[in-house]
């Protein structure tokens, strides 16, 4: 959790692991489906080289993190409105220095977060492929992460590597699972049993299923309209299976973790770093 001035915020981290199984997707809509309830939430686009989020929404960012590194403004001056009046922190697209950014600059850019004004209730963030630096910062933020899988075995062998790490190396705690796009809720259960299984049996970790997202033709018909499923077609299948998740997710109890404490540690480390 991070407090602001007089607030607390709740940080969910989406990641997978493998890549393309619907971590931009999900959690442009669960932001959505969670400021429809009147929450106020911000959306960070924490995949850096490769960020996708504004590129759902049709739009091109005036300002991103590339502007920030380069000193040009603040990370919290980089936001724009989305639908519903999510506050979205744009990435850099298909710029290789971003992608490459060393964990300490990275931490340093990351405490721009605390700089954001009003406080949200949420500050969800998508993350990128794989266990890179990034994303194991982005999950350390976070005060439960969001595991996104697919009904194939490359995605729960991914999402299973994600977990080890995030657990026995990062000490992560709460791990909510939503495996999309499958045919219907039994097959949904099925998967997440099978990771539970594993996780159980290997690292004796809970997981909790957060919910199941069918497959959806309005999904990709939302998309070709860089619109949110949510909003574009709410009485699809998709919307309602994700503003349960949204219900499901701001449901759970959080441990006080205070992550200020996290923040100002990746800031140190960067000025630790410095000559
Ligand atoms: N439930 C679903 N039904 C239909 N299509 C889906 C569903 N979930 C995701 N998709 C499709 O899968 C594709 C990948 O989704 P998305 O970009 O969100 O994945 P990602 O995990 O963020 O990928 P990356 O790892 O590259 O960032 C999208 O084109 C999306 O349309
Ligand atoms: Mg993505």
């Amino acid at each position: 959790m991070m407090r602001g001035s007089n607030k607390t915020t709740r940080i969910l981290a989406f990641a997978s692991g493998k890549g393309g199984v619907g971590k931009t997707l999900l959690s442009l809509n669960t932001a959505v489906a969670l400021a429809r309830t009147h929450l106020n939430v911000v959306l960070f686009d924490g995949d850096m080289g490769l960020a996708n989020v504004h590129v759902l929404l049709g739009t091109q960012p005036r300002v991103t993190v590339a502007d920030v590194l380069a000193g040009h403004c603040q990370l919290a001056q980089t936001m724009f409105a989305g639908p519903e009046g999510i506050r979205i922190i744009p990435g850099g697209s298909g710029i290789r220095d971003l992608a490459d950014l060393p964990s300490g600059e990275f931490g340093r850019l990351l405490q721009g977060l605390q700089d954001v004004q009003p406080a949200p209730d949420y500050l969800i963030i998508d993350t990128g492929a794989g266990i890179g630096s990034h994303v194991t910062t982005l999950v350390q933020l976070a005060d439960a992460i969001v595991v996104v899988v697919r009904d194939e075995p490359a995605s729960l062998a991914d999402a299973y590597g994600l977990i080890k790490v995030a657990h026995t190396e990062l000490q992560c705690k709460a791990f909510h699972i939503v495996v999309n796009d499958v045919n219907d809720l039994q097959r949904g259960q099925q998967v997440f049993t099978r990771l539970q299984d594993v996780a159980m049996r290997f690292l004796g970790l809970p997981l909790t299923l957060a919910g199941v997202v069918p497959h959806d033709n309005a999904i990709a018909d939302a998309m070709r309209r860089r619109d949110c499923v949510v909003t574009a077609f709410p009485d699809s299948r998709a919307a309602a299976a994700i503003r349960r998740l949204a219900g499901e997710l701001s449901n759970m109890p959080i441990a006080p973790v205070d992550n200020r404490f996290l923040l100002d540690k990746l800031g140190r480390r960067r000025e630790v770093a410095m000559p």
